[in-house]
């Protein structure tokens, strides 16, 4: 049996936090897919297309791992693809509530899939998308916590 993990997201944009848990999750599965979740209630700096764009590079270089987009559930679209896992990243004690709930649903609507959470290097707990797109459109450095080619693409916004 192939062992897939869906690690989904907003990532708007993807960050070197995502990054840090895709390498983390990786060797413990044989695919891994990450997720754009299209949530029609959220409004992104970033397309799905151009957030699709921006993963594709940020893991061009990585075996086994693909880029998706889904809306509507989440473990429909994990069953969809034959996944047995959703990996989350657990940054802070403050995102554990939040991630229970949503774990528990998860169980709840579909409970073969597990889901599994990773502790990101503390160097990036304190980092999310909203924070690193305050900076970069502040005129702020983000070059050590985006893949390089999301630090381009946000600097185009903010000269927009
Ligand atoms: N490094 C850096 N930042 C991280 C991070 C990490 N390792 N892990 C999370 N974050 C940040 C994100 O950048 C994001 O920041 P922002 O709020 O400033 O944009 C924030 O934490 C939230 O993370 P994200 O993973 O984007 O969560 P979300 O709440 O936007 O989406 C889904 C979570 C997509 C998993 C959830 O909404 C979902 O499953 N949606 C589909 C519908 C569904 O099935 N609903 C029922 C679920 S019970």
């Amino acid at each position: 049996m192939t062992r897939h993990a869906i690690y989904p997201g907003s990532f708007d944009p993807v960050t070197n936090g995502h990054l840090d848990i895709v390498r983390r999750c990786r060797p413990l599965f044989d695919r891994v897919t990450v997720a754009v979740a299209v949530n029609p209630s959220k409004h992104p700096m970033f397309s799905v297309s151009e957030r699709l764009q921006m993963l594709s590079e940020t893991f061009a270089e990585f075996d086994h791992v693909e880029v998706a987009s889904f809306s509507g559930l989440l473990v429909n679209f994990a069953r969809d693809r034959q996944a047995q896992a959703i990996v989350r990243g657990l940054r802070a004690v403050s995102d554990f509530e939040y991630e229970l709930q949503m774990a528990l649903m998860n169980r709840r609507l579909a409970g073969t899939i597990e889901t599994i959470f990773l502790m990101p290097s503390e160097e990036y707990t304190y980092l999310s998308s909203s924070i690193i797109k305050g900076v970069a459109l502040a005129g702020g450095d983000v070059s050590s916590l985006v893949p390089p080619g999301v630090e381009t693409l946000l600097k185009k916004k903010a000269h927009r």
